[in-house]
Parts: C-alpha cells; structure tokens; sequence
C-alpha cells in the first residue's frame, strides 16, 4: 500500500470546515487504500506565542476530532508529534540542506512575520517548512493530503528530498501532494476572497461551536447585491464558496444546484446550508465529547499511536545518518 503522512496545528478550540474540506475528509478517505499516518503538529503549534495549559487541552481536543470524524486508530497510526524524535532529529538535517534565501522566499512565513517585527518572529516560524519537510520524509510518504495553501511547503518538501538523494544516494522518497481541486480552498464567510483560517474566527465556521451560532453566522455570510445564485469565483465568491460548500455536504454537482435554485435567493441557500451544517456537526460534537470524557484512553491511543509512528519514522533517521557520515551508535 503507498503511504500517506499529513498533519494539522493544534492552534484553535475547534478546526474548521476548511480544514475539513481541504484536508481531513481526505484523510479519512485515504485510510481505505494507502498505509496512513496522522499527527497532531505540537512543535509547529510553539512557533508562535502560545499558553501551556491551552495547548496540552487543544491537542487533545485534536485528537478527539480527528477520531470523531473517522480516523480509526487500528487502521491509522495517529499521532503526537513531539512523542516522535525522529522529527526534530530528521530537521536539522534538512535545515543544513535548506538555502536561507530558498526559506525565505516562503510565503506563509512572509505573511505570518509580518506582524510585531523581527523579535516577535521566532525563527522556529523561520524553519517552520523545513520541520513540516522532516515531518514528510521521515514517513518515506507517496501521498500528502492538504490544502491548496501548503502547495509550496510541498515543493520545498519534494526539493529537500531530491537534494538529499543526489549528495548521499537514494535515501527518501519523493512525495507528491495530494490537493482536491473543488476544496482546496475554502473561504471565510465574512470576507469571501480571503482564505477561512483558524486566525481569523469571525468569518470561520467551526466543527466544535456552537450550532445556533453558526447558523447565524451561515445566515450572515457577505454575499453581493444582485440576486442570482450562480457559481462565479470572480465576480460572486460569497456565493460561489456557499454553493461549493453545500455541494459537498449534499453530494450534488455545482451545476445542479444552479438549476434547483432558479428564481430563489441567497435566504434560501444560506438556510439550506444551515440545515445541512446542522445535521453533520451535531452528532460529531457528541462524539467529541464522549472521547474528551475519557482522557486517559485518548492519552492512551496516542501513544500507542506514537510508538508505531517511531518504529517508522527512526529508521528513516537512522539511514540519513548514515548517509552524511554520522558515526552509528
Ligand atoms: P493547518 O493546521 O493550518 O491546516 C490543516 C489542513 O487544513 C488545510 N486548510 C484548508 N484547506 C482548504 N481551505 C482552507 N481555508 C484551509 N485552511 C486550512 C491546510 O492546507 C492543511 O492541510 N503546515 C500545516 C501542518 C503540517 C503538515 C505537516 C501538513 C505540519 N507538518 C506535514 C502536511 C504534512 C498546517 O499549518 O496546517
């Protein structure tokens, strides 16, 4: 079976339907036909100020979704990514392979540095990309399933490897990303051509909040002033984001509900999609809950989770090692 390693940020209470649509429907998908391995990122999660108490609550919470959602720990290696050496070891090596102008010229970093000047930005945020490399190559992956946004992280990821494998000898596998196209990248509700993410909660639609509020919030997404429902990225990206949504939580082709919603308005789509939204995040967050009440079993499968993702990922680190010339213990 080919593999598949992909990871998300503990950062928020809640992920959102971006992360959802973008990536871990995808992973739940993936369990089917590939070997796959599922990290909460902690050490990505320290790159920027964070609270102790809070993070150690969130990655938890993580897990708890990601479980609720489908990943079967018997089937998936899901896992804590500082209960797995092999990452921060794999790292360095790829720091030292990394240009400074080549992780410079990131995007994601650009952006997030921009705020509070050069003492605020830690240079963990630097080497964010090259963390998230290791993250990949350790796992020897075929396949990582993302959002569009990580594109570039991707490709440095492919570089890495390829410059490795021609200093030392074939060593890690090449990976390609695997991007759907129709959610690659979800938008926030409040301001459709900027990206839904977790640092922008007002325009983000939330698995763990609460219901009533984000019907509301579905109900008061920006729209435009005319009044056709028509999928034009363009010119209407509030509706075309609200159509693509409800596309995918309904199974029925963009076309189709042009069609269906001839001579109706935006109130009967936003309450469509409220409807929709309501039936698929109730019976989630019981779930949720039923796994955050039980603590020590979620402590329980990561770890487990984490040994299996160890006896994987420390051979890689053993052979790249051996490659540049460390001497073998
Ligand atoms: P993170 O935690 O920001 O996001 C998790 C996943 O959600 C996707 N995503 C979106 N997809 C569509 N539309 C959106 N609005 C949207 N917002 C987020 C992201 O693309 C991602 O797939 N750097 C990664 C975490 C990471 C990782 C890895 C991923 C660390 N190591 C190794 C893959 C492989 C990140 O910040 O994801």
């Amino acid at each position: 079976r080919p593999r598949v390693l992909s990871g998300i940020q503990p950062t928020a209470d809640s992920f959102h339907v971006g992360n959802y649509l973008g990536a871990l429907r995808q992973w739940v998908d993936l369990q089917a036909t590939h070997e796959t391995f599922y990290s909460i990122v902690d050490l990505h999660a320290i790159t920027v100020e964070h609270e102790p108490k809070l993070l150690r609550q969130r990655t938890r919470v993580a897990a708890a979704q990601l479980l609720a959602l489908g990943i079967d720990p018997e089937r998936s290696t899901l896992f804590v990514q500082s209960q797995v050496p092999a990452h921060t070891q794999l790292s360095w090596v790829m720091e030292c392979l990394t240009g400074f102008g080549e992780a410079g010229r990131m995007t994601q970093f650009k952006d997030k540095s921009g705020k509070g000047g050069a003492d605020h930005t830690s240079v963990g945020l630097f080497t964010y990309p090259i963390l998230q490399a290791a993250d990949i190559l350790a796992y020897q992956a075929d396949a990582v399933p993302v959002g569009e946004d990580q594109r570039q992280h991707l490709e440095l990821t492919r570089n890495l490897a390829q410059r490795f494998n021609s200093r030392f000898g074939k060593t890690l596998r090449v990976p390609e990303p695997y991007i759907l196209k129709a959610t690659a990248k979800i938008y926030d509700l409040s301001e459709p051509r900027a990206k839904m993410s977790k640092s922008s909660p007002g325009g983000s639609l939330d698995l763990l909040a609460d219901v009533k509020a984000s019907v509301k919030k579905i109900k008061s997404a920006v729209t435009d002033t005319e009044r056709e429902i028509r999928y034009d990225e363009e010119n209407k990206p509030g509706v075309s984001n609200l159509l693509s949504l409800l596309s995918v939580f309904t199974g029925t082709s963009i076309p189709d509900l042009e069609v269906s919603y001839q001579g109706k308005g935006y109130g009967d789509l936003k309450g469509d999609l409220a409807q929709v939204w309501a039936e698929f995040v109730t019976p989630l967050q019981a779930a949720v809950a039923g796994y955050l009440a039980d603590p020590a079993e979620l402590d329980r499968i990561l770890s487990a989770g984490a040994a299996r993702a160890t006896a994987v990922a420390s051979k890689t680190v053993a052979d790249v090692y051996q490659k540049v010339g460390f001497l073998t213990v």
